[in-house]
């Protein structure tokens, strides 16, 4: 039986939707709008492609959106001190430093110096112990977050189900663990957590009701590994070459889609899955941000 395919876009849509009504009412009844800095260092042309899709749904949703491109040779210092500008800067709810930045760029330090209250990536060590103790008023890692939201979205409860995740990142495989884990709706699984080091790691994933695909290689996930029935949510974004294609590529997922889908009863495609809910799920932080800090709900 074929699986059931999570869109990732059009609930994407959905979540812009919601959003919107949300800013509208921040600015309606409250005078405020969100924004959101986005610093980017260098010219990586990944990372570009990355912010001006941001940019892009911040506009879209009427969010404020403040993008400071800086050149490859800038000082950690002039990072720090930039940081600590928009720290201090009110009509900034949200800040991020686009990942990666240059080598002689030290991320921990760059990340360490964002106001825990404009900390949207959710990277600040307090903010990632907030969400690992399950604090809902706090933000959520946007990737694991919006893992979370396609499974809501569609019906699924993770509730009493064995989840395996393959990867252990700090940006997602590890945060995926603690959403999934906690004792609150839309939660409650049993959580098992995959790395290079795993040893018997097909039993556990072929014992898995959920499956989340975090590795960084193509196709890894095949049909033979996966139980019949399996949830499987394919988080990886990887370029394969394709002399079909105009730019030479095509991305492809952590999921073998063609063996995993007829057996799966749910599945995310790549592209058009887990990728269209992460820039959604910034967005949803910023405008916690901004309530958060102004001390209003807007629900
Ligand atoms: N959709 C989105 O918005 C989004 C966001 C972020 C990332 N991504 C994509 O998601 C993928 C993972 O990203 P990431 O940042 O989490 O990657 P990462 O930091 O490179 O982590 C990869 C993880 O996979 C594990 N791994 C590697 N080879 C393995 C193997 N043979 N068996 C079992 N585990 C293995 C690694 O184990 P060790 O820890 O032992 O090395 C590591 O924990 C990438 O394709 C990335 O592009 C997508």
């Amino acid at each position: 039986m074929a699986a059931q395919i999570i869109d990732g876009r059009k609930i994407s849509v959905e979540v812009t939707e919601e959003l919107k009504k949300k800013v509208e009412v921040l600015k309606n009844d409250h005078g405020l709008q969100p924004g959101l800095a986005v610093v980017i260092i260098g010219d990586d042309p990944a990372s570009h492609v990355y912010v001006n899709a941001k940019e892009k749904k911040a506009n879209e949703l009427g969010i404020l959106s403040r993008k400071i491109q800086l050149p490859a040779e800038t000082t950690q210092d002039e990072v720090l001190k930039l940081i600590n500008e928009l720290n201090n800067d009110s009509a900034i709810h949200g800040i991020l430093v686009q990942s990666p930045p240059p080598a002689h760029i030290d991320e921990e330090e760059i990340i360490l110096s964002i106001s825990v209250e404009k900390d949207v990536d959710c990277f600040h060590p307090y903010n990632v112990g907030r969400m690992l103790i399950g604090d809902e008023n706090g933000f959520k890692p946007c990737t694991p977050h919006g893992c979370m939201v396609l499974m809501e979205k569609s019906g699924i409860d993770p509730t009493g189900k064995h989840a395996v995740i393959i990867g252990r990142s700090n940006i997602v495989g590890k945060p995926m663990a603690a959403l999934l884990v906690q004792k609150a709706k839309g939660a409650n699984a049993t959580v098992t957590i995959c790395h290079s080091r795993t040893q018997n790691m097909t039993e556990l994933v072929k014992h898995a009701d959920i499956v989340v695909a975090a590795i960084g290689k193509p196709n890894f996930v095949t049909g033979d590994m996966v139980k019949e029935g399996a949830v499987v949510l394919d988080v990886g974004i990887n370029r394969v070459e394709d002399a079909s294609k105009k730019s030479g590529f095509r991305l492809v997922g952590d999921v073998d889609f063609g063996s995993v889908e007829p057996k799966a009863s749910w599945i995310t495609p790549v592209p058009g899955g887990v990728g269209p809910m992460t820039i959604g799920m910034l967005m949803k932080n910023t405008i916690v941000a901004c309530c958060n800090i102004n001390k209003i709900n807007v629900g």
